[in-house]
């Protein structure tokens, strides 16, 4: 391949990078609106793509070093499970990079206090947790722009809560580009994940666990917390009154992720609306197509129950190519801010 082309190509490529906290283990909301996504990314062929698990991030909340040790293990394995492959995509814990937390430092000098203060995600960290609230908690947007811009990432995938980190991202790159010279790409928003609804209808979160499903439950758990907490059209009092699945909570909305084809959940709206189908048997006939989605996974992820060497070998290697992508931009970071080394050149 001649230059041009190689450079042509390399203009081309995207680096799409994202990340989870190790602060639990992962839901169905979570492997269906983030770590799929991850996937389809992955199946791109012009795209480099570096998935994380940031356990620097999850220090703000979890203060057990042994459950955050297996949790990070074992979000690898749901990564892989899910089918993110290590030799076409870099696999990494953060805190294999060291030169991330010196960038939040750096980072952390032209950012005003009052914009981190403002942000939607600090106020709602603060009401989860409001009894931690720690400097580390203020600049987690900080730390999140040094996770995105240390590696140069141009597409950053994230739920709809975490666009104004993004925003952030991008606001500190293009202040430290105007005050310093082009150092950082900019990174786009995508936010392109699909919102998965919690038993109650908000977000399925990690930390709300009575709200979600965890990616291990077998079929009849989730459907006996379906049957308990799904909240459906709270109008509909019995099955023989016609129910509205634009305002059913979690299974219709639900329906639209796992009832493949348009059609059939289109076929199940208007059952719903005729009142030939009640909410118990909508709720059975979901959680069944939800299945044929885990049940798969389940098996494939079961297969990685004992495989915590491979994980670390994986991470072992992921780290290391992405320090070898990250620090020379912390290295120009530092320079260009002024900072000497003094490291002997041999
Ligand atoms: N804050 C993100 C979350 O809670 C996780 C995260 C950390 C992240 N660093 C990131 C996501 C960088 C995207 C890019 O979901």
């Amino acid at each position: 391949m001649g230059l041009d082309k190689l450079i042509d190509r390399r203009q081309k490529m995207q680096r799409v990078l994202s990340g989870i906290r190790a602060t639990g283990k992962l839901h169905f909301g979570s492997l269906i609106g983030a770590v799929q996504n991850f996937v389809d990314y992955q199946n791109r062929p012009d795209t480099t793509g570096l998935y994380f698990v940031a356990d620097y991030h999850s220090l703000t909340t979890l203060d057990d070093p042994e459950q955050l040790r297996a949790n990070l293990i074992e979000i690898v394995k749901d990564y892989l499970a899910a089918g993110l492959d290590p030799e076409r995509s870099i696999i990494y814990a953060q805190s294999s990079v060291p030169a991330i937390a010196e960038l939040c430092l750096f980072l952390s000098m032209s950012q005003p206090l009052g914009d981190l203060m403002r942000l939607p995600t600090y106020k709602d960290l603060i009401r989860k947790n409001p009894d931690r609230v720690s400097l580390g908690l203020v600049s987690y947007p900080v730390l999140m722009a040094a996770d995105i811009l240390g590696p140069q990432a141009n597409v950053v995938p994230v739920g709809a809560d975490q666009v104004p980190n993004v925003e952030m991202a991008r606001s500190l790159a293009e202040r430290f580009n105007n005050r310093y010279g082009k150092t950082f790409t900019i990174p786009e928003m995508m936010e392109d994940m699909v919102k998965v609804p919690g038993l109650d209808g908000g977000k399925m979160g990690k930390s709300e666990a009575d709200k979600a499903i965890a990616i291990t439950m077998s079929s009849s758990e989730i459907l006996a917390r379906y049957l308990k907490h799904g909240v459906t059209d709270r109008n509909r009092t019995s099955m023989n009154e016609p129910g509205n699945p634009d305002v059913c909570q979690s299974v219709y909305p639900m329906h639209k992720i796992v009832t493949p084809g348009e059609a059939e959940s289109c076929e199940i709206a208007s059952q719903c609306r005729n009142a030939t189908i009640g909410c118990r048997a909508c709720k059975e006939l979901m959680v069944e197509n939800l299945y044929k989605i885990l049940g798969p996974f389940q098996e494939r992820r079961a297969a990685y129950a004992d495989k915590d060497k491979l994980v670390r070998e994986i991470l072992e290697d992921g780290g290391a190519r992405a320090r070898a992508m990250i620090t020379p931009t912390v290295e120009l970071v530092a320079d260009r801010m002024g900072i000497s080394r003094f490291k002997s050149q041999t």
